[in-house]
């Protein structure tokens, strides 16, 4: 698997997520937080990885380097939202609220990415490279797992 496939992975994983978060019942709280855990973790380790492999061999190319810093300041962004969400009463109207905007967020910048930098990162990554780059991620990713 070359590294444009292990992100795009990820990426279906994360929106299989939300959709599944989206179609519990209103009331069925405790899968909302399950789901919801599974969702952060996810999201977290996949901009953790994403950034120690793919965001890592891009920034040095000019091309590639504006959108690059424009996706990390994102995943920051991200985990701002989510250390303020812990703050909130889980299932309550704001915390739902936060949740829709992140939601929203995430799903631009996934879409951001496949859309905008893999055509530019495919342009300045070799067929090795990807591949290499691809198994990265999986140790990476790995790495993260077994440590949360
Ligand atoms: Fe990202
Ligand atoms: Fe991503």
């Amino acid at each position: 698997m070359d590294i444009f496939e292990a992100i795009e992975q990820d990426h279906q994983e994360i929106r299989r997520l939300i959709h599944r978060l989206r179609g519990l019942e209103e009331d069925d709280r405790a899968n909302q937080d399950k789901v919801f855990e599974e969702l952060k973790a996810l999201l977290l380790h996949h901009h953790e990885a994403e950034e120690r492999t793919f965001f890592h061999a891009l920034l040095d190319d000019e091309k590639v380097r504006h959108e690059g810093m424009h996706a990390l300041q994102e995943h920051g962004e991200h985990k701002k939202v989510l250390e303020q969400m812990e703050d909130m009463r889980p299932g309550s109207d704001n915390w739902w609220k936060r949740f829709a905007e992140l939601e929203h967020d995430i799903l631009h910048h996934l879409e951001e990415e496949e859309e905008d930098i893999f055509p530019l990162a495919r342009k300045v990554f070799s067929k090795q490279e990807a591949d290499d780059l691809g198994t990265r991620i999986g140790q990476v990713k790995g790495g993260l797992n077994a440590s949360s």
